[in-house]
């Protein structure tokens, strides 16, 4: 183990040069090809996804024509849209022509105070068994946050819709920060309980949601994950891992993928620094306190926050957009369904039965 430390790091290095205000970009090699495990063009695509997700305008978002929905993710095709308004929660599936997948992505917390809600996480229990995992224990609360809502079946009736249309094509998953853990379950979900191959995670500043256990049976279930980490970003410290407790602590799924920057004179560099896959590494984001939120809200450049805090505020001009193939449902609890396809309340209670009756047989 003692090759040099620099040849576990660095896909892509940006050269900015504090000066002139101009950005090279450098590309570094190392003796080993990490290009299958993080791929830095797929980030920059997917961290405008988990952007788009904070928009409150569920019309524009519908039909991606909202302020976010442009640049690298211009032509992408909404198929379903789920806000879960008793929970305050958000989350689109769609298809990506140019990327030939389907992307889901999840919103992070709409709480009023960010750093209310970021100082919550501190006392996060491991307090639920994953179904059929011996000994892996996860957080309740992030875990309904997507089994027990309204998101679930909306997602997977989505997501098999696609997939009855476009094929068998890979499917995304993407969220910032408590959007990342509900990505995580969901891509998770969707291998283990739909069956579905080649499900890929890339999460920016999510947090811990499981123990040790838990993370072993996620790497071997979703190998393709990759968290992002933004230099002093708070977030993915917590809940807090417990180095001396390794039976009783939270402990995060591999990889992760650790943006930081290093300064040499005038110049600085953005390193984006490849882990271990222990999911653990201390010489990524461990390496450092983790005590920065505007570092949690801004990862590769984007804004990833709504732009108003703590209101669940929906804005939506139904009968301007409701053509005869885009249907908007509502169900007993008000929570809100705008799909291409029919994804009716009775419908998603059989879906969830059946899949109970799968998941017990
Ligand atoms: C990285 O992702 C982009 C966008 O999906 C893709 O075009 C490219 O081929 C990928 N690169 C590798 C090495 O897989
Ligand atoms: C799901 O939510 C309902 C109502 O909010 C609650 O009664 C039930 O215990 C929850 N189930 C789980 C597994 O969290």
């Amino acid at each position: 183990m003692d090759r040099p430390r620099w040849l576990g790091i660095v896909v892509a290095i940006w050269l900015l040069s504090a000066c002139q205000g101009r950005e090279l970009r450098m590309s570094h090699k190392t003796h080993k090809d990490f290009s299958d495990v993080y791929n830095h063009t797929l980030a920059l695509i997917l961290v405008e996804y988990a952007s788009a997700v904070y928009m409150s305008d569920l019309t524009a978002l519908f039909t991606w024509t909202c302020t976010r929905c442009t640049g690298l993710t211009e032509g992408f095709e909404v198929v379903g849209l789920i806000v879960d308004v008793q929970h305050c929660l958000q989350a689109y599936v769609g298809v990506a022509h140019d990327l030939n997948a389907i992307v889901i992505a999840f919103r992070g917390t709409q709480e009023n105070s960010i750093r209310n809600w970021i100082e919550d996480l501190f006392w996060k229990q491991l307090d639920l068994n994953y179904p059929d995992m011996p000994d892996a224990m996860v957080h309740h609360g992030f875990y309904s946050a997507y089994h027990n809502t309204t998101l679930r079946p909306g997602i997977v009736i989505a997501v098999q819709k696609a997939r009855e249309f476009y094929g068998d094509i890979p499917v995304m998953v993407t969220g910032h920060s408590m959007g990342g853990a509900m990505a995580s379950f969901c891509a998770l979900d969707l291998t283990i309980n739909l069956g579905i191959p080649n499900v890929q995670l890339m999460t920016f500043g999510q947090p811990r949601i499981g123990n040790a256990a838990f993370a072993s049976f996620f790497s071997k279930y979703v190998p393709n994950a990759i968290r992002l980490t933004n230099q002093n970003d708070m977030v993915p410290h917590l809940p807090p891992y417990y180095y001396y407790f390794p039976q009783k602590t939270y402990h995060h799924f591999p990889r992760e993928v650790w943006i930081h920057n290093v300064g040499i004179g005038s110049l600085v560099y953005v390193i984006e620094q490849i882990c271990d896959n222990s999911g653990e590494d201390p010489d990524c984001c461990r390496s450092v306190r983790g005590s920065s939120i505007s570092d949690h809200l801004r990862y590769l450049g984007v804004d990833m926050q709504a732009e108003t805090w703590g209101s669940c505020g929906i804005v939506f001009h139904g009968n301007e957009v409701l053509s005869s193939n885009i249907l908007y449902q509502v169900d007993p609890a008000e929570n809100i369904v705008i799909s291409k396809w029919p994804i009716v309340s009775s419908a998603i209670k059989q879906s969830v039965e059946a899949d109970d009756k799968i998941n017990a047989s």
